[in-house]
Formats: C-alpha cells, structure tokens, sequence
C-alpha cells in the first residue's frame, strides 16, 4: 500500500528510523517529540508558509542571542516552560516538612558574585530606590540549623536592569554571596525589589504581542543557595505589594514565595534602611533529592521498555504518570 504522508502511519515511520544504537533514553524523549510534533502540524494543518515562519522564529532566536543575552529561555519563559521544568525536577517533598519552593534561575544569572561578611549591602552604586534589610536562617526539614551554606542573590535596579544589560551600572551590582553562620544566619542589605519587563524586543516580546499579553515581572530578588550534601535551591521570592504577583509574564509566581516587606523595625533602623524582611529558607538533603529523581526515573524505565516491546510512542507516552 501506498506510503501516506499525513496520517499516524507516517509518524511511526520517522519514529521508527531511529537505529539500534540510539538508547533507550534517546528513543523515548526524541520519539515523543517526534510524535507530539506531527500531532501538532496535524491538528493545526500547518501550512509551508507558516512552518518557514516558525524556522524563521526559531533562527531568530540563535541570531539575537549572545553572553548577554538567552532569547531562548526568555521563549521558554514566555511559554511557561521553564516554571513547568523548574517544578518536575524539583518535586521532592517528603514527609519531614517542605523544603523552600523553587522558582525558574531566568536569563540573568551570573555565577561569582562578590562575597560579602553578613551585614554587608550589595548596591555598589547609588541607583536610587529604597533600601531593605534581608535576613533569616537556613534549616534542614528538621529546622536544625545549617552553617556555612551560601547564598548567592542578585535583582534588578529600580530602572529594570540587571548590571550586565546596564552601561551606568558597575560589574556585579546588586548581586552578591554570603554564608550562614554558625547559628545557620545571614543577613544583607539590597533595594527593595521593583518590577521590571523582560526583554520584549525581540522573538519573545513578538510572542507576547501575538498573545496580547504583557512583558513584566512582579518585584522579586533571586536566590541560589548552595551547602555540599543538600539539594540546590534556585528560587526567588516576590513582594506582596506588587499587582503583577497574580500576573507574571513568566508564570514564576507561587504561593509560598509571596513575602511581606516591612516597615523597618528599631533593629533595622540602625542599619538605615526603610524596610525589613525575615525570611528563612528550608533546604532538603542530596538524598532526599535522589530519591525523588529514582521514583522518576522507575516511571520512565517503565515506559523505554514498553517501547523497545511495542515501538509506539504514542502508547508509551500515553501511559504513566501523564
Ligand atoms: C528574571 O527574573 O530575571 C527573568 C525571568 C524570566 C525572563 C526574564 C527575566
Ligand atoms: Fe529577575
């Protein structure tokens, strides 16, 4: 019978090409991609013109970026994706208490950040805006304390730049690394964060006129926080105050990150600042991490043998924990 182009039989053709050294791995991700792709061209009858115009999307998106700039994840973001990846590789949970809820690390993070004595401010220069106190502890599930963890932060100034996208700001401002004392406490001084919009002339900001949505990000401060024999925690944390938390436009926000920024209490004030926030930070161990991504990985194994006995993507990825 004649070869037809537009139904499953085709798409199980291309799956159905991949070689015997391709691993089971490759087969299912590549497999399903394959699969949810044709689905999509199928359902959407997608036409030569419109296919090009998404080839000439995605080569956009190679063309603008560079080390300042990842047009990439500002799609990804756009299209809620990173938050979706953030929360599958992060679901560790476990029955000691929730550790701190993770947030998307975004396009602007900068590894070796100055390190600063707790106490220390990270504004280099005077870029306007108000000033708060930042201070808590780091725990494990537990609520025992943790020494030495270090904390990276970094947020924009109040005009919506980060310093590596701002000529008027010097290297590394606003950004800094500091570690938990003996007691599992920090403590620094920053602005209190505004809202700024990402990046939005280029691909995604194209995007987001195509969906008739808007580019900002709530206020928040971003935090990377780090100790050998726990589990990373990338995540941010968004004032209250703000109207765009309920309306991210990178769909970043949750519940549990949503802080209050105070006035500034009498400690505080000896500090200068106008505000203050406590906030403590809970992280779960390597292990606890690596049994959460074992459980996942015993639902994937399940569905690459299903798939080296049956070859059907669309079976396979059916099944399971979708
Ligand atoms: C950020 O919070 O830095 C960010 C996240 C997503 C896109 C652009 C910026
Ligand atoms: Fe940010």
């Amino acid at each position: 019978m004649e070869q037809s182009f537009t139904d499953q039989s085709f798409t199980d053709l291309v799956i159905g090409a991949m070689g015997p050294k391709t691993t089971p791995k490759m087969r299912r991700i590549l497999g399903s991609l394959i699969q949810h792709i044709h689905d999509f061209t199928r359902e959407n009858h997608i036409t030569v013109d419109e296919w090009l115009a998404g080839v000439e999307f995605i080569n956009r998106i190679g063309q603008i970026s560079d080390d300042k700039r990842d047009e990439g994840i500002l799609v990804s973001d756009v299209f809620g994706l990173e938050s979706l990846v953030d929360s599958l590789t992060n679901q560790i949970g476990g029955a000691a208490g929730q550790s701190t809820e993770t947030a998307i690390i975004g396009p602007f993070y900068r590894s070796g950040s100055p390190r600063y004595p707790n106490g220390a401010s990270i504004i280099q220069k005077d870029v306007g805006g108000e000033l708060a106190w930042v201070h808590g502890r780091v725990t494990d599930k537990q609520g025992k304390p943790l020494a030495g963890v270090e904390l990276e932060v970094w947020h924009t100034a109040p005009n919506g730049l980060y310093e590596q996208q701002d000529p008027d700001q010097p290297e590394y401002n606003l950004r800094g690394t500091f570690t938990t004392d003996e007691n599992g406490k920090y403590d620094y001084i920053c602005l209190r964060p505004t809202s700024y919009p990402i990046p939005y002339d280029g691909p995604a900001g194209d995007l987001l006129r195509l969906m008739d949505r808007h580019p900002n990000r709530p206020s928040h401060i971003h935090w990377r926080v780090t100790k050998q024999g726990y589990h990373s925690l990338i995540t941010q944390i968004y004032d209250s105050r703000d109207d765009y938390v309920t309306n991210d436009a990178v769909f970043a926000v949750k519940d549990g990150l949503v802080v209050e920024f105070t006035d500034a209490s009498d400690e505080a004030k000896k500090r200068n600042v106008q505000f203050e926030l406590a906030y403590d930070i809970t992280l779960s161990t390597s292990d606890e991490a690596a049994a959460a991504l074992k459980r996942r990985d015993e639902i994937l194994l399940k569905k690459e043998q299903e798939l080296a006995k049956t070859g059907q993507v669309q079976t396979a990825y059916r099944n399971g924990s979708h």
